[in-house]
């Protein structure tokens, strides 16, 4: 962590309104905007219609408005409405597909991911510390999925194939469509935005982008994040030469854009020190013990900033020492060091000269590790690499160029303010893939015995019948996904276990009964729960297009009589409740019974939801002694007992009475 200076008391009063902007600011930092005021200046302004479009109402946006400074693409007011359309859509589990399903808290959703973000709002706002994402780059080859605003989740659906038999195809965005910038800023703006939502305060987003929408890209983080929330544009080398084919210059880095949900004034970015600088600390003196190794560095500097306190003697063996320009240092921490043996004096028989270098110890006086300081250009790691990492859990070439995990752990070992994702910090990469975010996290926790936690979304993006992965058995690119990294868990496992093993033969008497090696009593999280993006359990829950016609409506009006998806198991039930109640759906969940009636309780009983047929008065006076936060039921268990339901009502609010207004019971029926 950096020192920080105090701020600066000032003079004036609490200016209301620049602290009621500056609020306004970070709520919505894309509706301010530089337009030019009456004398021709420029000024930071507030774009009202944003602003209302942002709060759901929307006038003619874009149309009779200023010229004002920003970014505007055919199709982007469609795409601010379908931010805030809600989705009638649920996240159903699937045990089969997960791993450790019931004590994980690791997810993979499969879905359309601007679906899933909608989805993940409520349990997720401001609770996730980074977010990696490699989109499609709109590079002409590869697919990108349509948010045609007529579109609706029947489409999803269909493609899936979750209704209406094989899945409904989309071309690929290189043939008819031209390779539209339009289209790939309609996709990645809504997923952005609500990317943001789920940062939390001292958050950060890296972006993978190439040549073709890094521009586009950055002004629309800009707009997203704010431009002050702007950390760097990192340029990654993925390679060192291409074939001879190539034309002009031979293209061998992309980017990676990275943003903060919120940079504060002193913030600064750190990361430990590579291999390859830590290497460099070889030498011993007597301060080993204390600063570990040390490396030297010359004292004297030729920097342009001329400075006259810097210049001065230096005296070693009867010797005036001076620098050719200036030393580093001052004249008092200079004698210090040499008070302390930090220098060393080096004669230089040819130049008959001497030269002066600080030594620089490996460890802080704390005894901690010294950070580096990351540089904005990354050389590698190569993506032959990436192809490597994924060759060790498959003999085919399923997947093309994932990115190389290494990758991945660099970025999550970067330090914002002296934060990195760390303990048991949620990570999230909505353009998964192949899966390698997941692998990164797996092995920084194995390697640092942490509890990172991932989310990962990955559309089920079926793989061509003649690719690779189609001959190998996957269906979709989401299946390719879920089994590596159920290959990565399953090697931490063994790895794990053999490694306990081998401690155990050593040194027998450091064992004791309740760490056996065969037991399960590893402590890191080698699970991943499945989700899948289907649609809603509740039929009063699955939104009507408004052009439905009334016939239809007629007939939906009819069924929410029983409202209930026959084909909905208790637990697909029970996770649509947690989203749409704000629960994460990796809370711990356990059955309980109640007078004789099935209850799950959720997070240790916050949350207490009955999904049975029948409530009774003893249920309820007895849910309202164990005082849960929440309490949920089924409308249709009153069977119309109206006169049970006004006392179920009653009993908590006589409890309520007695309690402080945020320690109510809430109760709720569906
Ligand atoms: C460039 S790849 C990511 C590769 C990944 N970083 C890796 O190392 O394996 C982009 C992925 O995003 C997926 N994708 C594209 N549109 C999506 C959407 N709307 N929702 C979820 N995933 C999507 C594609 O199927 C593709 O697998």
């Amino acid at each position: 962590m950096t020192i920080q200076d105090p701020e600066k008391m000032t003079g004036t009063s609490f200016d209301i309104s620049a602290e009621n902007r500056a609020q306004l600011k970070q709520l919505f930092p894309s509706v301010f905007t530089e337009t030019k005021n009456d004398k021709g200046e420029l000024d930071e302004s507030i774009d009202f219609e944003k602003l209302k479009a942002e709060l759901g109402t929307f006038s003619d946006l874009f149309e009779s408005r200023r010229e004002r400074y920003g970014m505007d693409w055919p199709g982007k007011k469609e795409a601010l409405r379908l931010i805030q359309t809600p989705s009638a859509a649920t996240l159903k589990p699937c045990r089969e597909e997960s791993v450790n399903f019931d004590t994980t808290e690791n997810l993979f959703i499969e879905g359309d991911n601007l679906e899933v973000l909608k989805l993940l709002q409520k349990s997720y706002y401001g609770k996730v510390k980074m977010i990696y994402i490699d989109p499609p780059y709109n590079t002409g080859n590869e697919f990108i999925y349509p948010d045609d605003f007529t579109e609706n989740l029947d489409t999803y659906l269909e493609y899936a194939g979750l209704i209406n038999g094989d899945g409904k195809k989309f071309s690929t965005s290189n043939t008819n469509e031209g390779r539209f910038h339009t289209n790939w800023l309609n996709m990645i703006y809504p997923r952005l935005y609500l990317a943001r939502n789920l940062l939390r305060e001292d958050g950060v987003i890296f972006i993978s982008i190439d040549d073709n929408e890094v521009n586009n890209l950055r002004k629309i983080c800009d707009e997203v994040f704010g431009e002050e929330n702007f950390i760097a544009e990192l340029v990654w080398q993925k390679k060192t030469g291409a074939g001879a084919k190539s034309k002009g210059f031979i293209g061998l880095h992309e980017y990676v854009l990275c943003f903060a949900k919120l940079i504060i004034p002193t913030w600064d970015i750190a990361a430990p020190m590579s291999e390859k600088t830590k290497a460099m600390y070889t030498k011993k003196d007597e301060h080993f013990a204390k600063l570990g190794p040390f490396a030297t560095w010359p004292l004297d500097t030729t920097s342009m900033d001329e400075r006259t306190n810097l210049r001065f003697p230096i005296f070693h063996q009867g010797q005036e020492i001076w620098p050719r320009k200036q030393w580093l240092w001052s004249k008092s921490r200079v004698e210090l060091a040499q008070q302390e043996n930090k220098l060393t004096f080096n004669y230089n028989d040819k130049t008959a000269s001497w030269s002066v270098r600080f030594k620089g110890y490996l460890f802080e006086e704390n005894g901690e590790e010294k950070s580096g300081k990351p540089t904005s250009v990354m050389i590698g790691p190569y993506t032959q690499e990436g192809t490597k990492d994924f060759q060790k859990y498959f003999d085919r070439d399923v997947f093309p160029f994932p990115k190389p995990v290494a990758l991945l752990k660099h970025l999550l070992s970067i330090q914002v303010e002296g934060v990195e994702v760390s303990g048991d910090d949620i990570v999230m990469d909505f353009f998964a893939g192949s899966g390698t975010t997941a692998e990164a996290i797996l092995q920084l926790n194995q390697e640092t015995d942490q509890n990172i936690k991932f989310i990962l979304v990955q559309l089920p993006e079926p793989c061509s019948n003649d690719s690779e992965a189609f001959k190998a058995g996957y269906k979709t690119i989401s299946d390719i996904g879920k089994e590596r990294i159920r290959r990565v868990l399953e090697s931490i496992d063994t790895a794990t276990r053999k490694k306990l093993e081998i401690d155990k033969n050593k040194s027998p008497e450091l064992f004791t009964a309740d760490i056996e090696p065969s037991s399960e009593k590893l402590t890191m999280d080698l699970g991943f729960k499945v989700l899948k993006l289907n649609k809603s359990n509740f039929k009063q829950w699955q939104k009507l297009d408004p052009a439905t016609p009334v016939e239809k409506i007629e007939e939906q009006l009819s069924l929410h009589i029983d409202h209930i998806d026959h084909q909905a198991t208790p637990e697909d039930l029970l996770y649509e409740i947690l989203l749409k109640t704000g629960f994460k759906p990796t809370e711990k969940i356990e059955t309980r019974t109640i007078v004789g009636t099935k209850v799950f309780s959720v997070a240790e009983g916050a949350l207490l939801l009955c999904l049975e047929d029948t409530v009774t008065k003893e249920l309820i006076d007895q849910i309202a002694e164990i005082e849960p936060m929440q309490f949920i039921c089924l409308d249709s268990a009153f069977h119309s007992n109206d006169q049970l339901k006004a006392n179920a009502v009653q009993t908590f609010a006589a409890r309520n009475m007695q309690k402080e207004k945020h320690n109510q019971i809430i109760f709720k029926t569906i």
